[in-house]
């Protein structure tokens, strides 16, 4: 079977770390050339940093460019670094923080960045990707959004703000690119094994870890790499028809 992504070239927004760096990892190892764009080289989990664990697993370009999402400067620069390989043909923005919350007392500072990391950076990634696919053969933009953007949590009101925005976002980009060749799609992963459930938001490994899995038809937490797997679907031609589309992984938790 050929690779699903050998004419592809891919941005990977967060891709140090956890889903980010599986999806940039399963992306090179389907053919794609790939940019990870972090604020961080190395991952939060411990490790090699991304780019050159790629370029020793496969044959594929990988390259690291020191980017925060929340400037959209940074983005234009990380999506200029992929012109190297042939310019962006898939864009993924994955990067995302988190942390809960006493609604009474957040402070605008904390409230502002979590906007400009989890919303500013999807919408400019997102054009900065499109202005170069407008001009070449379209492409596929994947948003990270989370169980949060389809369901209100106590404690979590701004994260589920801004993963909320991040699906309506991506409904009205999906509308407005359509045309152009781009579709724009929104993957929501429920509890997944990275730096951000364990350190964080600890459920994975404490003692509220069981009464959690209790609440997932599926008993268990979910791997990066089954995140990256629905990442795969949405960058290649498995998903031509599909755009506008919010793709759970979640092991049932949602619903
Ligand atoms: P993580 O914390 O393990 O990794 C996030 C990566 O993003 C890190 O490499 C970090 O350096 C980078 N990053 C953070 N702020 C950045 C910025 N301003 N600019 C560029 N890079 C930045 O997180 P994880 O778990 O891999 O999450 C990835 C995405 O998936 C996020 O958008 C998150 O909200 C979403 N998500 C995660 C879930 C989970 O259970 N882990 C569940 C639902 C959604």
């Amino acid at each position: 079977m050929e690779p699903l992504l050998a004419d592809d070239v891919a941005v990977v927004t967060g891709g140090a770390s956890g889903i980010g760096r599986a999806i940039a990892r399963r992306f090179a190892a389907e053919g794609a050339d790939v940019v990870i764009a972090d604020i961080e080289e190395s991952p939060r989990e411990g490790g090699d940093p991304t780019h050159e664990l790629i370029a020793d697993e496969t044959d594929a370009n990988a390259t690291f460019v020191e980017c925060d999402v929340s400037n959209p400067g940074d983005l234009e620069a990380a999506v200029d670094a992929a012109e190297a390989f042939g310019g962006v043909t898939a864009m993924v923005n994955n990067a995302g923080i988190f942390h809960g919350e006493e609604f009474l007392e957040v402070e605008e500072g904390d409230f502002d960045r979590m906007v400009d990391v989890n919303v500013k950076g999807v919408y400019f990634g997102a054009q900065a990707a499109a202005k170069r696919m407008v001009d070449s053969d379209g492409g596929s933009i994947v948003n990270l959004s989370s169980i949060a953007g389809l369901q209100g949590s106590a404690d979590f009101v701004t994260y589920c703000g801004t993963k909320g925005a991040v699906r309506l976002l991506t409904y009205a980009m999906a509308a407005t690119l359509g045309s152009d060749g781009i579709r724009v799609n929104t993957i929501h992963p429920g509890l997944i094994e990275t730096a951000m459930t364990t350190d964080d938001y600890a459920i994975i490994g404490t003692e509220a870890e069981d009464e959690f899995l209790g609440g997932i038809p599926a008993h268990r937490a979910g791997q990066p790499e089954e995140v990256a797997d629905a990442a795969v679907y949405l960058a290649s031609d498995l998903s031509a028809y599909v755009t506008g589309e919010s793709l759970t992984v979640d092991g049932g938790m949602s619903n």
